[in-house]
């Protein structure tokens, strides 16, 4: 799977990401890292979400624990529930209450902070999509439809009529990245073309439209913080997916997870070593196994070796288990009281109103359209 929260393109990407620009990213990223532990006030973050399904280990070591790191840090985060995309390649929503809910307290068990971060659903904040309408005037529709990610999420609905709403999704994306002005976009790298397009979009606003303030554009440029790759499969050697039914989510219970790994693919060689590339299905348990216990994979698959799978097996779901009790715990405080969960998204949305209307605002008096 990659690191970002739907079944999403980064497979199809792989292939087009091997022309340097990655490599930059990833190296700037560690620079930003540095650069945001030393003056965590110089940034904000924002990131976000498809609310698809449930959350689990695959999001957890991908971006969610870095999420957290980053709060620790100070920075001002915020998180959008992206709800309106999830219509982009789907007839409906599903059942979406269920699932925000289930995410907020997801968020909140694993250590994300209201008080620090906001986090609020796409369509309760009118002013960020309105800034839609101006960004649409700063593209071409050639370039949406050459966007790699939207080509590939259109690829995976099965010959799908390309929907409007999917076509201009970069944009959307941009609004949800600029009307906080966040300057830094934690992302897997599936998402870096629709970064490039927001980055894009902010340069030539300050083209076209010009500035309040002569020293500073309306828009900073956004970076992309490239989360480590961490490529979690499922439990049977695939691509971790809900649907595949091959997750361990953070909601299971220990019991299911301890069922879920024991299930897991292996294969028929009896010692356990960490190589992905032959061995993938017992490299990938050696991985979460490593991942939960804080430990060097080379490390754990030496100390389980002529111990076979069922050793291994053990020791995974053990680590698993013991990693996630805390949270689970929380987790379990926290879904008892629905109403507080929907209290940080009240919140979460009386914050992000006001920050996207002030935005909208600086940006209709940027286009001398502000009148009253
Ligand atoms: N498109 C992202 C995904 O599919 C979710 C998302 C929505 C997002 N808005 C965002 C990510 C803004 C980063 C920034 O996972």
């Amino acid at each position: 799977m990659t690191t970002t929260l739907h079944p999403s393109a980064g497979d199809v990407l792989a292939a087009s990401s091997s022309d340097g620009s990655l490599a930059r990213t990833a190296a700037r990223s560690v620079e930003l890292e540095a650069e945001i532990s030393a003056d965590p006030s110089r940034f904000r973050v924002l990131t976000g979400d498809r609310p698809t399904g449930n959350l689990h280990l695959g999001h957890y070591f991908g971006t969610l624990a870095n999420r957290v790191a980053l709060q620790r840090k100070g920075v001002e985060t915020f998180i959008v529930i992206a709800d309106y995309q999830v219509v982009a390649d789907r007839d409906g929503v599903g059942p979406i209450r269920d699932r925000l809910q289930s995410m907020v307290t997801d968020y909140l068990a694993v250590g994300l902070d209201p008080e620090r971060t906001t986090i609020f659903a796409h369509s309760a904040v009118p002013a960020l999509h309105q800034l839609m309408v101006p960004f649409l005037s700063l593209v071409t529709d050639a370039e949406l439809r050459r966007n790699p990610t939207v080509k590939a999420e259109h690829g995976l609905t099965g010959g799908r009529p390309m929907s409007g709403l999917l076509l201009t999704y970069p944009v959307h994306q941009a609004a949800d990245i600029l009307f906080c002005k966040a300057n830094v976009v934690p992302v897997g790298r599936d998402q870096l073309p629709h970064l490039e397009q927001a980055r894009v979009i902010a340069r030539r606003f300050d083209q076209r439209y010009g500035r309040i303030d002569p020293a500073t554009p309306v828009f900073p440029a956004p970076e992309a913080l490239l989360s480590p790759a961490v490529n979690l499969l499922g439990t049977d050697g695939q691509k971790m997916s809900k649907s595949r039914r091959n997750t361990i989510d953070l909601a299971m219970d220990a019991d299911t997870t301890a069922r879920q790994v024991a299930a897991a693919v292996t294969d028929g060689e009896r010692s356990i070593t960490y190589d992905p590339v032959r061995r993938p299905a017992v490299s990938n348990l050696v991985l979460l196994g490593a991942l939960a216990s804080g430990r060097d994979p080379h490390e754990v698959a030496a100390a389980v070796g002529g111990g076979g799978a069922s050793s291994l097996k053990r020791f995974v779901s053990d680590a698993v288990n013991e990693h996630l009790a805390p949270i689970r715990a929380r987790r379990a405080e926290i879904a008892a009281d629905p109403d507080h969960v929907w209290d940080v998204l009240a919140s979460g949305k009386a914050r992000a109103r006001a920050v996207a209307e002030a935005t909208l605002d600086e940006t209709l008096a940027a286009m001398q359209m502000r009148y009253g």
